[in-house]
C-alpha cells in the first residue's frame, strides 16, 4: 500500500505558528514520525505541502492514479474551497481528513469542513496524533476496514 499525506496552507509553519494550538512539532518532525510507523506497517508514505490551492488540487489529482489513499490536512481550504472538495470528489480512492485541533471546538467559520462529505473519514482534535491515527487506519487489516452495511 502507498499513501499520500497532503498538507494545506500555513502548515509548513508548524512548531512555530500558534505553538499553544498546533504544537512545537514541525511539519517535519510529524513527517519523520510518520515515516517510522509507515515502515514499520509495511506502507510507502510520501509528503507534499502547498500553501496553493491549485497545487493541492494537482497533488489530489496524481495520487487519485498512483497511490491507495490519502491523508489530509487541508488547513484553511477545509472551510472555502470547493476546488479541494470537487479534487477528493474526482478521486476513488479513500482521503482521511485530519486537523491537529478539533475545529468545532474552534470559532464558527471553521465549524464548516467542506471536505467531510467527500472523504472517508475525519480526525480532529489529538495533535500530531491525529495523522498517526489516520496512518493507522490504513494500516488496519482489511477485515477490521469492512465498512457498516
Ligand atoms: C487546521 C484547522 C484549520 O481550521 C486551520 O485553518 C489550520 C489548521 C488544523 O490542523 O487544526 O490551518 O487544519
Amino acid at each position: 500500500m502507498k499513501l499520500l499525506v497532503v498538507n494545506g496552507p500555513n502548515l509548513n509553519m508548524l512548531g512555530k505558528r500558534e505553538p499553544e494550538l498546533y504544537g512545537r512539532k514541525t511539519l517535519t518532525d510529524i513527517e519523520q514520525d510518520l515515516s517510522r510507523l509507515a515502515a514499520k506497517l509495511g506502507i510507502g508514505i510520501s509528503f507534499f505541502q502547498s500553501n496553493i490551492e491549485g497545487e493541492i488540487v494537482d497533488a489530489l489529482q496524481q495520487a487519485g492514479t498512483s497511490v491507495d489513499g490519502v491523508i489530509l490536512n487541508a488547513a484553511a481550504y477545509t472551510h472555502t474551497s470547493v476546488a479541494v472538495r470537487d479534487a477528493v470528489a474526482a478521486i476513488s480512492i479513500p482521503v482521511v481528513e485530519v486537523h491537529l485541533t478539533n475545529p468545532q471546538a474552534r470559532e464558527e467559520f471553521r465549524h464548516t469542513s467542506l471536505l467531510a462529505g467527500v472523504c472517508a473519514g475525519s480526525i480532529s482534535g489529538f495533535g500530531a496524533e491525529s495523522y498517526t491515527l489516520a496512518l493507522l487506519y490504513f494500516g488496519l487489516p482489511v477485515s477490521l476496514k469492512d465498512t457498516p452495511e
